[in-house]
């Protein structure tokens, strides 16, 4: 029966046949082990030298890492094992024979590694993290589809920029300029006033000059709009949000959890509600800590977000950040003019914020001064501010990045590790 690793549960005690790749190997005169992969999975395959005929043994001598097979056997349970079976190797058929394959099971410099990143991504442990981002996008669907939320695409090419101009990608779009998209947020904008709660989930592009383990120049973001949803409300939905996906992972990715040696108890820990604090609370938090360098209506830096965050076991809110700090579209305070009713999330253990969001600004006029504040093109942005002209509500929403996500929940120190091919300061390939 030809099956997949994922499958062969089904089928302890009978013959298979798995196509896969040699990971890695290992004979004395009388046993041969080969570290079998398919893509779904990894299984130990034992060919016992009585046991077959002499040039399946010497196949399995022989055979190089990486090449290619078709494996028959029968399966067996295998307790020591951590996933749970073995294949007894009768047959071995060598589809392509791999030559010297750069990444061997010794260590590895870390540029050599991302210039091999096409082959890396084979490896055991890149395995576990791609299979632990796409559980994180699977929950993600299955939370907002659950809530009633509509998927929507909103366009990569723009004609604005709502986070701020100096970090564009600037391109041609015939005889126009055009941007690749940093958020889609202002679409989402538009879209939650016609489907009223809505989704995205997409590429996004910042031309940062930072070279930090957080930042990536193309990242994915998952992107909510409510409509009728006030500051509050936004923060319920983020902590229930976070919540699902880290439990989901901790369901659905046990073996790999274990295989990247991540410490499950923080994960666990990860339940609604979050605490919150306001951005005033964490200036002073961080005096009291000796940061004495930090003042009112400065941003903070990745060791004040890993002060803030090491007093928590769960992700933290800091909320209410001076209006100078953020972007143009964020709602004032109604109590306070300086601050403005947004969040940034922090995630436990250094990771960093996760989460950038805020309630807008609904009021014709105020959206139109702080456009003229932020020296933005009225043209370009004409649409954005019409739709505070026609019904408009009260709507808040945010932005999750993916791969600090990523990072975080599977314990990788840096996002180059959490995305299949990352796009670095100094970076395009492979
Ligand atoms: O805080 P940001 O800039 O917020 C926005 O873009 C809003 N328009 C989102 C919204 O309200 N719809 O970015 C949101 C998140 C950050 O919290 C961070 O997780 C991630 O996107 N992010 C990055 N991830 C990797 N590399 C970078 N260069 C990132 N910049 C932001
Ligand atoms: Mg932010």
């Amino acid at each position: 029966m030809k099956t997949t690793i994922s499958e062969v549960y089904k089928y302890v005690e009978q013959e298979v046949k798995i196509g896969a790749w040699v990971a890695n190997k290992r004979s004395s005169g009388k046993i041969a082990f080969l570290q079998l992969r398919d893509g779904t999975g990894f299984i130990q395959g034992v060919i016992v030298k009585s046991e077959v005929p002499e040039e399946v043994f010497q196949a399995a001598k022989s055979v190089t890492q990486e090449s290619s097979l078709y494996v028959t056997g029968k399966i067996q349970k295998d307790e020591r094992s951590p996933f749970g079976f073995e294949l007894l190797v009768t047959g071995i058929e060598v589809i392509h024979a791999a030559v010297d394959y750069p990444i061997t099971p010794k260590e590895h410099g870390t540029e050599f590694l991302m210039d091999n990143r096409h082959l890396w991504l084979r490896s055991r442990r890149q395995h576990a993290v791609m299979k632990i981002r796409n559980e994180i996008i699977r929950a993600t669907y299955e939370f907002y589809n659950k809530q009633g939320f509509a998927k929507i695409d909103p366009p990569i090419l723009t004609g604005s920029a709502p986070e701020g101009t100096s970090e564009l990608f600037h391109t041609k779009y015939f005889d126009e300029d055009a941007y690749l998209s940093q958020s889609g947020q202002l679409y989402m904008e538009a879209a939650a006033m016609a489907l009223g709660k809505v989704f995205s989930f997409g590429p996004t592009f910042r031309a940062e000059k930072s070279k930090t383990r957080r930042h990536l120049i193309e990242f994915w973001m998952i992107e909510p709009e409510m409509a009728f949803y006030e500051h509050e409300d936004s923060l319920k939905v983020q902590e229930e949000y976070v919540s699902h996906v880290v439990q989901s992972v901790l369901e659905n990715c046990s073996l790999e959890l274990k295989t990247l040696g991540r410490d499950t108890s923080k994960l666990e820990q990860v339940k609604a509600p979050f605490p919150r604090i306001t951005y005033d609370e964490a200036i002073k938090f961080l005096h009291e800590k000796g940061f004495n360098d930090i003042k009112w209506g400065d941003d903070f830096g990745a060791p004040h977000e890993t002060a803030i965050a090491e007093s928590y076991d769960k992700p933290v809110f800091i909320t209410h950040y001076p209006t100078s700090l953020k972007p143009f579209y964020m709602q004032p305070d109604p109590n306070r003019e300086d601050v403005v009713l947004c969040a940034d999330l922090i995630a436990p253990e250094g990771y960093g914020e996760i989460i950038g969001g805020s309630e807008r600004i609904h009021d014709y006029d105020l959206l139109k001064q702080r456009l003229e504040e932020h020296n933005l093109d009225l043209d370009a942005y004409g649409w954005y501010l019409e739709l505070r002209k026609y019904g408009s509500v009260p709507h808040s929403g945010f932005g999750l990045g993916l791969e600090r996500t990523v990072a975080w929940i599977s314990g990788v120190e840096h996002v180059r590790e959490s995305i299949p091919f990352p796009r670095l300061l100094n970076r395009l390939y492979p």
